[in-house]
C-alpha cells in the first residue's frame, strides 16, 4: 500500500508572512493524520522558519534544489548538509524549470541525486516531456532517458527514499492538466522502468506523483488512477483554500 504523497512546490513565491500563515493553517489542518503524506518546498530562505513552524507535525519540509558538490567555492549554491541543518528532509531535483530555464542536464541531476541521498535527504526526481516531444511521439523516450539518467548509480537500498514526479511540461502552470488516461499511461511506463532498473519490489513501493495544473477540482480523478500515488502541486499549493481541499481528495 503506497500512502498518497501530496507536496506543494512553492517555486519562487510567497514572503515570510504568507509562508508562515500558510504552514500554520496547514499544520492545524493535517493534525496527526497519517492517511496522506504532506510536504512543502519553500524557497531556500524560508526553509528554516517553515521547518521550525512545522516541528512536531507530520508535514515535512524540503528544498527545491541543491548543489551537486559537498562544500566549497560554489557561489550562490546551497549544500545538502546546509539544507539538513535548517530542517529540510527532502529535495526536488530535475524540475522542468531547472532543466529548461537553467539548462540542467541528466548528468547534473544525477550527481545532485547521489549527493542528496548520500547526505541523508530524500529525493523527488521530476521527469516529463514538452508538448513538442509528446507530439513527436517521444514521451516514453524522454521519460526513460531522464529516469535512467537521473537514477544512474543509485543503490536499490536507497530507492525507498526516492519518489518520482511525472510532470509533463505542457501541463505545468498552463491550466491544461493531463487526463487520467494520459497520466496513467506514463505512470505505468515509469513503474515498468523501475522494475527493470531495480526490482519489482522497488517498482511496487516507489511512489509516482503527478504534477501539472493539479487543483482541488481534478485531483480526485487523477488519484483514482492506480499508478498515480500523489501530486506535486505548484500554483494551487500557495493558498490554504486551494491546497487543503487537495489533501482531502479522498474525503
Ligand atoms: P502547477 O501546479 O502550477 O502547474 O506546477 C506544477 C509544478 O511544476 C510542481 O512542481
Amino acid at each position: 500500500m503506497r500512502t498518497p504523497y501530496l507536496a506543494g512546490n512553492w517555486k519562487m513565491n510567497l514572503d515570510r508572512r504568507a509562508a508562515l500563515d500558510l504552514v500554520g493553517t496547514l499544520r492545524e489542518h493535517v493534525g496527526t493524520r497519517t492517511d496522506v503524506e504532506v510536504a512543502v518546498f519553500p524557497p531556500f530562505v524560508y526553509i528554516d522558519e517553515v521547518a521550525r513552524a512545522l516541528a512536531g507535525s507530520p508535514v515535512r519540509v524540503g528544498a527545491q534544489n541543491c548543489c551537486d558538490e559537498e562544500k566549497g567555492a560554489f557561489t550562490g549554491e546551497v549544500s545538502v548538509s546546509q539544507l539538513r541543518d535548517v530542517g529540510a528532509e527532502i529535495v526536488v531535483l530535475g524540475h522542468s524549470e531547472r532543466r529548461h530555464i537553467y539548462g540542467e542536464a541528466d548528468e547534473l541531476v544525477n550527481r545532485k541525486a547521489q549527493r542528496a541521498l548520500d547526505g541523508g535527504l530524500d529525493v523527488i526526481l521530476c521527469v516529463g516531456e514538452t508538448l513538442e516531444e509528446r507530439k513527436g511521439g517521444l514521451t516514453e523516450k524522454v521519460v526513460r532517458t531522464q529516469l535512467q539518467g537521473g537514477l544512474a548509480g543509485v543503490a536499490t537500498r536507497d530507492m525507498d527514499r526516492v519518489t518520482i514526479a511525472y510532470e509533463p511540461v505542457w501541463a505545468i502552470g498552463t491550466g491544461v492538466v493531463a487526463t487520467p488516461a494520459q497520466a496513467g499511461e506514463v505512470h505505468a511506463y515509469v513503474r515498468g522502468l523501475l522494475s527493470g532498473l531495480f526490482s519489482t519490489d522497488v517498482a511496487q513501493t516507489v511512489r509516482i506523483q503527478y504534477g501539472g495544473s493539479v487543483k482541488a477540482s481534478n485531483v480526485k480523478e487523477l488519484m483514482a488512477v492506480g499508478d498515480v500515488d500523489g501530486a506535486l502541486v505548484g500554483g494551487a499549493s500557495l493558498k490554504a483554500d486551494d491546497f487543503l481541499p487537495i489533501l482531502d481528495f479522498a474525503r
